[in-house]
């Protein structure tokens, strides 16, 4: 039995129709306009679905790549995430996408890679009786999701996740080619929430110095973190409230290309 399972795994991955020489980069995105120009410039496509979450797999400059359309928000970024990991066991995974501007210095077009990310959305609220109302520019505690412990320590503050050393060397080496804004890093700031109140956005800014804010990223590299997956969040400023920069949806096809670069020099130079 022994003896044969070589040969049945090769056959099964022959099967499933995923047997890359080399482990592809995943690039995730979560809408449309965030994967689609992505999935129309790879070669040799193939798409699979798995529950609700789409994958094509493919090549990009003759090197394996696997576009993933995670859908919007921290729960799809995480199962999709899983997914992506055990399906295709990446080299690596960057979360790409849209963004809203933190920093006033920022904007549209502009891309921040993600020297850290962290989830914004997670606190431990002051304590208030009935009828003393709500604010949240009092919510001081951060609830870190993923203690080592239950110690109390653990639970007030946020855990961030570091991005790859060697994606954003890899990203900074080519930075110089994104002519359409600026690439800097910074922190992503992750939650299932869209803030439009400039005082609260203001907060995350001096207190967590979060440089743009999103809807995916920290989902994502929480799983990678986990499984020990080099992970990397690049995300472009489609819209800065902080500066009055208007929505633009052209910024996810900006984004898309810089990311497929990211993804095709970090493969390349992993075979020198
Ligand atoms: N706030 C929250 N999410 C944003 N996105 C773009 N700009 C923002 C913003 N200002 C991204 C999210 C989500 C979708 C709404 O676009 O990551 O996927």
């Amino acid at each position: 039995m022994k003896i044969l399972k070589p040969a049945f795994l090769a056959a099964g991955l022959l099967l499933t129709g995923h047997l890359y020489a080399q482990a592809p980069v995943v690039i995730q995105g979560a809408l449309d306009i965030e994967t689609d120009h992505m999935v129309s410039k790879l070669t040799h496509v193939k798409s699979k679905t798995y529950g609700g979450w789409q994958f094509w797999e493919g090549k990009y400059k003759g090197q394996p790549i696997v576009i993933s359309r995670t859908r919007m928000g921290m729960t799809d970024a995480a199962a999709a995430t899983t997914l992506a990991i055990e399906h295709y066991h990446p080299a690596a995974i960057i979360n790409q996408g849209t963004a809203g501007g933190h920093d006033p210095a920022l904007n549209v077009f502009d891309i921040v890679l993600g020297k850290q990310s962290e989830n914004i959305g997670a606190f431990i609220t002051p304590k208030k009786a009935l009828g003393e109302g709500s604010n949240a520019l009092t919510w001081n505690k951060p609830f870190n999701v993923l203690p080592n412990d239950n110690s109390d320590a653990e639970a007030s503050r946020h855990l961030t996740f570091a991005g790859d050393d060697k994606l954003i060397q890899t990203a900074n080496s080519i930075k110089s080619t994104y002519t359409k804004g600026r690439v800097v890093e910074g922190v992503i700031g992750s939650a299932d929430v869209w803030n439009n109140e400039l005082d609260r956005i203001k907060l995350f800014h001096d207190t967590y110095k979060t440089s743009v804010e999103e809807m995916e990223t920290a989902s994502a590299a929480q799983v990678a973190s986990l499984y020990k997956v080099p992970f990397l969040g690049i995300r472009v400023l489609s819209n800065n409230a902080t500066n009055n920069g208007a929505y633009n949806p052209n910024t996810g096809e900006a984004c898309q290309d810089y990311a497929l670069d990211v993804a095709t020099t970090y493969l390349a130079n992993a075979k020198k």
